[in-house]
Formats: C-alpha cells, sequence, structure tokens
C-alpha cells in the first residue's frame, strides 16, 4: 500500500504505520500525527482487537457530522464513544447503573461496550438524539495508546462504508475510506474480526446484551453470579441477558434503533450469501441438491423483469457475473467441497473455497468471516455460502452477522429464503423464489 494517497473526494488520506508490538515510547512516536489530527478534529481510522474504527473526535458536534458523512451513515444511528481507561468514562455519563463499574471493572479494557446515561457533555448528535452513551475501552495496543495520547473522548463506528462489512485490515477501510479521512493508522489485523459486544445496562435493573460479541452471555452472567451481584433464577436470566430474539424485529421508520441492526442494512458483501446448515462433511452431500435447486433459482432471478422495482438489493444475483460460487467453509467439508457444481438447470459454477480451522469457540470462523466477504467480493463472486458455527463464544457473534447479511439458507431439510415480513420462509419444490428481503439486518 502506498504512503500518501490522492484520492477523488478531496482528502488527502496519509497511511500511518503503527506497530501494536513496539514499545511504548517508538509507539508514541509512530501515534504522534494521528493523535493531534484527533485532537483538531479531523477523521483519523484505527485497528481495534474487534475491528477497525472510524475515529472523531466526540466533543465537537461538527467533527461528529463528518463521521457520519464519511461513512453515508444515517444520524439515527448512535455512535461509540472511545476512551483509554474507566476514569475517562466519569465524564461522559450522568451516573454508573448499580451493575455497570463491576462490569466495567473486569471486562474494560477489551470487547465490550456498555450502554450508560449520558451527561450533557456528549453532544446529542454522538447519541442519535437518545440520552443514553455507548462507550468502550479497546484492549488493541495502537488503539489505547492512540486515545491515551489524543486526550480525547472518540466517536468511532465501524470503519466500513454503511452496509458493507465490518473492516478487519487497514487495506479495507482503505477501499471504502480513502479521500474521505486525514488519517488510516495502519496496525495490522484485528484480533476478533467481529465488532464488540453491546450490553445495554441504562434501560431498567437487567443488563441486555443488544449485540453479541467475544464477551459472552455466559462471561457476563457467570462475572455476576460469582461477584453475587445477580442471581437470578434462569427464568430470569434468559430474556433478560440474552435476549436476542428481540434483536429480530422490523422498525418502522421514525423509532429509534435499540441496537444495532434492527434498522439498518449491515455487513452486506455485494453478492447474495446463503445459510449452509451442515454440521459435519457427512451432512454436505445431502444439502447440495438443495443448494443447486437454489442456485437455478436464483439464475431465475436475475431476469431483468424480476428486478423493477424490487426492494431486494443483495438477494438476487448480481447480473452480468461469472458463475463463481465462494464458499467459506470449515476446513473439513472445504476439502469435501468440489471445484466445480452442476446447479439443477445444468449450469456449471466454480467453486472457490476458504477453509476456516475449527475450533469449539468459532473463533477462527468469525475472525475471517468479514474478511472473506470483502476478498469473495472482490474475485467477482456471483454467490456467496457460509457454513453455521455452534451457537455459543465467538460462535455466536458468526451467527448473529451472518444471519444478517444472508438472504437465503439451506440444509438437508429444504430451502429457505428471508422474507422482510414473515422471517425465514421455506420455498417449496416447483415454486418461485419469493422477493427475498435482502441483507437489511432486520431479521435473523
Ligand atoms: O467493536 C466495535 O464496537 C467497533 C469498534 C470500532 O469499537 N465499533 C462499532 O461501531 O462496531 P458501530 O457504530 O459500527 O456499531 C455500534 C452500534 C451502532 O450500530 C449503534 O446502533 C449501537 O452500537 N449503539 C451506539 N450507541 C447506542 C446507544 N446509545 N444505545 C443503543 N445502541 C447504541
Ligand atoms: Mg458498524
Amino acid at each position: 500500500m502506498v504512503d500518501q494517497v490522492k484520492a477523488d473526494c478531496g482528502l488527502n488520506t496519509v497511511i500511518l504505520k503503527a506497530d501494536p508490538a513496539a514499545p511504548a515510547d517508538r509507539l508514541r512516536q509512530q501515534l504522534e500525527r494521528a493523535a493531534e489530527a484527533l485532537r483538531a478534529g479531523l477523521l483519523v481510522a484505527f485497528p481495534t482487537e474487534t475491528v477497525y474504527g472510524l475515529g472523531g473526535n466526540a466533543l465537537l458536534p461538527d467533527t461528529v457530522k463528518r463521521i457520519y458523512r464519511a461513512k453515508g451513515r444515517p444520524s439515527d444511528n448512535p455512535l461509540i464513544v472511545h476512551v483509554s481507561k474507566i476514569d475517562e468514562i466519569n465524564p461522559l455519563i450522568s451516573r454508573w447503573p448499580r451493575l455497570a463499574l463491576p462490569l466495567a471493572r473486569k471486562f474494560m479494557p477489551g470487547p465490550l461496550t456498555l450502554i450508560l446515561p449520558k451527561s450533557d457533555l456528549v453532544p446529542r448528535a454522538v447519541s442519535g438524539g437518545m440520552d443514553t452513551v455507548a462507550v468502550r475501552i479497546p484492549s488493541n495496543p495502537v488503539a489505547n495508546a492512540l486515545l491515551r495520547q489524543a486526550g480525547v473522548p472518540v466517536a468511532a463506528p465501524s470503519a466500513n462504508l454503511s452496509g458493507r462489512p465490518s473492516p478487519t485490515l487497514a487495506q479495507h477501510v482503505y477501499e471504502d475510506l480513502a479521500g474521505r479521512i486525514s488519517y488510516l493508522v495502519d496496525g495490522g489485523p484485528c484480533t476478533y474480526g467481529v465488532e464488540s459486544t453491546v450490553l445495554d445496562l441504562a434501560s431498567g435493573p437487567y443488563p441486555r446484551i443488544l449485540r453479541p460479541g467475544a464477551v459472552t452471555f455466559e462471561m457476563i452472567k457467570d462475572f455476576l453470579n460469582q461477584a453475587q451481584l445477580m442471581t437470578e433464577p434462569e427464568t430470569v436470566w434468559g430474556p433478560l441477558l440474552a435476549n436476542e430474539a428481540g434483536l429480530n424485529r422490523v422498525l418502522p421508520d421514525g423509532e429509534h434503533p435499540r441496537a444495532p441492526g434492527m434498522k439498518y442494512r449491515h455487513y452486506a458483501p455485494l453478492a447474495p450469501v446463503i445459510i449452509l446448515e451442515v454440521r459435519q462433511v457427512a451432512e454436505l452431500a445431502a444439502a447440495m441438491p438443495n443448494l443447486k435447486t437454489l442456485l437455478a433459482l436464483l439464475e431465475a432471478e436475475q431476469e431483468p423483469e424480476d428486478h423493477k422495482g424490487r426492494q431486494n438489493a443483495g438477494a438476487a444475483l448480481r447480473p452480468g457475473r461469472s458463475r463463481t460460487l465462494c464458499a467459506l467453509l470449515a476446513r473439513a467439508e472445504a476439502a469435501a467441497w468440489p471445484g466445480q457444481l452442476q446447479s439443477s438447470d445444468n449450469r456449471l459454477w466454480d467453486c472457490q473455497v476458504s477453509g476456516f480451522a475449527e475450533d469449539h469457540s468459532g473463533q477462527a470462523a468469525a475472525h475471517d468471516l468479514f474478511a472473506a466477504f470483502r476478498r469473495f467480493d472482490q474475485v467477482g463472486a456471483a454467490a456467496i455460502v457460509a457454513q453455521i458455527q455452534p451457537d455459543n463464544s465467538l460462535g455466536r457473534a458468526y451467527m448473529n452477522r451472518l444471519g444478517k447479511a444472508a438472504s437465503y439458507r439451506v440444509s438437508s431439510k429444504g430451502i429457505w429464503c428471508k422474507d422482510k415480513q414473515l422471517g425465514w420462509v421455506q420455498v417449496k419444490a416447483g415454486e418461485h423464489l419469493p422477493a427475498a428481503a435482502g441483507k437489511d439486518g432486520s431479521l435473523l
């Protein structure tokens, strides 16, 4: 990547290298310009342990507005404010709800965002007009040093164009935001590859997970139990802490989103995404006929007359694409995947496969999900298949993001299409595909 780029949207985006393993004083030197730029109200993208962030001084309303513009993000979708240590949260909030400080001490710095009652210091532009503020302390050494050095709270959404997959490499940020930001701090790949857990502590006595991430429901529950801060029976824990089902509602216009993905498109590659519900190689052959049928149905969708006025962007094949199917699979299934597939309408598809290491935490899968979406778009994928992961740890975060990006599901038992009103509806043999809701993030 070149060091300085003249981009077409006005700004020169300067790339600054920062080494997360460098000694503190060396890192300080590397981050000097970026810290100064943040203080001055310029936009600076930087790595965190989750994904890259698009940062700006959270106390300057004009800078905050520029963040929304650079990202192309609707201004009622609030931003997370990043600081380097717990003391720096104090001025941003009006009070610490009962569980907040113990949770902050346990999990911060790290991949957890807390929603807290906001103070008057936080501009309304940051919180999308709400009376709460999202706060986070990244543990990534580059992010943490940059925030300490800047000495101002930094509002930072993920550093992708709105609706695109979150960036996990500096290269991804560059693709989306070159010319729209002043600096890009390149600190190498992000550790987790999915965004932080968002935990709401401001809407009542009980915590609620609004977005699953690397700090899991079980970790939060075990900590609160052991610290005797909350020892509720299972019947109370379930709906209160892991109420992910509540996130799947479609929001009408005018209502503020409580959680990421409730209203706006998220995590979407250009090609339609198909969830493959196969847990092991043995199930692969049984699911293949349904996948081949779905490819044929998607081919029929591609006809131009089908597209007039449809609100299903991302749900149908991109016209003019060669038939390349890209697949993100666990290594064993990747090894068993064929080089070519014949769809049920007898068209030949080339397959390109990415294999991730299997583990019980879903960590490798989560780490590669967004990066794979971007790689697949670049090779011109006509459709993307991604295999399911177990519903625990980072596997749950993976399934949450995949569910929001996907328009179709396939298993040995059938084909499903995401309908905006009805959720997942099964497609019967011989039927046309219903108009899919596409990647709008409203359903899982
Ligand atoms: O890992 C992360 O959280 C990354 C890195 C850069 O820190 N940031 C990130 O930001 O994912 P963003 O803006 O892409 O996602 C944050 C989500 C928003 O979609 C928003 O809906 C939600 O958090 N959020 C922010 N403030 C909120 C609030 N006051 N109440 C409820 N949800 C809020
Ligand atoms: Mg985002």
